[in-house]
């Protein structure tokens, strides 16, 4: 469904990926793990042509169902953007204007690309709401941006993301700013999401648990190289990267008994 091929993506004279090539299968979950700064969200925000100015691609291909998505027209990206491949974004702000109500941005994002009713589109969205623990989603939809807490701004975004029923979303740490309980919930809602229309989800986290529980394939991503990819378990189990050892080394995951 996704193939990223070969992308290398500099800022300036610095480049920050070096010919990072993955697929995405329809269906399935892939993880990119890695430290801070090694290109994760650089890589995600390349798929959709969100790097802004700085940033330019060397070179690569990235295909959804075949096209190259870096060489699509801004008209073609639109329609893809928020229907098709779905984005969250590392800050939970970033995804939406702070200036206006998260209602009404909510309703903007549907209409753009179904034909909706404002009553259908909110009902829909206070389910998605309740079902990541989100109470008064009533008072949610009528609230602006900065008047919600990180947690609650990242939750409203992977709602906003899922609302439309992508076919791929790209999550860039979508579970950061929760607690463990909320964490579980809302990984719990994605999955069920995925199970229920197919989704697909390429999965940028730190958290070697989350990646665990979620994935079945993982990619590590080492200054801007993905040095290895694979089975989430067999990763974990025996990587093979000297990086990748010591990476999973460095934390507790739940259910080895480490
Ligand atoms: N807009 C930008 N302009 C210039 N350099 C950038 C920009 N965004 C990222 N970089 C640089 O590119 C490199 C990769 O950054 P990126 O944000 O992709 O890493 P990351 O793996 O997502 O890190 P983290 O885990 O901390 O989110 C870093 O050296 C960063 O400083
Ligand atoms: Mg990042």
């Amino acid at each position: 469904m996704l193939e990223i091929k070969d992308l290398s993506v500099a800022y300036g004279s610095k480049r920050v990926l070096h010919d990072v090539s993955l697929k995405v299968e329809p269906g399935e979950i892939l993880a990119v793990v890695g430290e801070s700064g090694s290109g994760k969200s650089t890589m995600l925000r390349s798929i959709l042509g969100l790097n802004g100015g700085s940033a330019a691609v060397e070179r690569g291909q990235v295909l959804f169902d075949g096209r190259d998505l870096l060489t699509a027209g801004e008209k073609e990206l639109r329609r893809i953007r928020g229907g098709e491949i779905a984005m969250v974004f590392q800050q939970p702000a970033q995804s939406f204007d702070p200036v206006t109500k998260i209602g009404r941005q909510v309703y903007e994002t549907v209409r753009a690309h179904e034909k909706l009713s404002k009553a259908d589109t909110y009902e829909k969205m206070r389910t998605l709401l309740a079902d990541m623990k989100l109470p008064e989603p009533d008072r949610i939809l009528n609230s602006y941006p900065f008047e919600l807490s990180g947690g609650m701004c990242q939750r409203v975004a992977l709602a906003l993301a899922m609302v439309l029923k992508p076919r791929l979303l790209l999550a860039d740490e979508p579970t950061s700013a929760l607690d463990v309980t909320v964490q579980a919930q809302v990984i719990a809602t994605m999955m069920k999401l995925r199970e229920n229309f197919g989704m697909s989800i390429l999965l940028v986290t730190h958290n070697i648990g989350v990646a665990a529980h979620m994935a079945g394939r993982m990619a590590v991503m080492y200054r801007g190289s993905i040095v290895e990819q694979g089975e989430t378990r067999q990763i974990l189990s025996a990587p093979a990267h000297e990086y990748s050892r010591r990476l999973i080394a460095s934390v507790p995951v739940i259910g080895t008994g480490r």
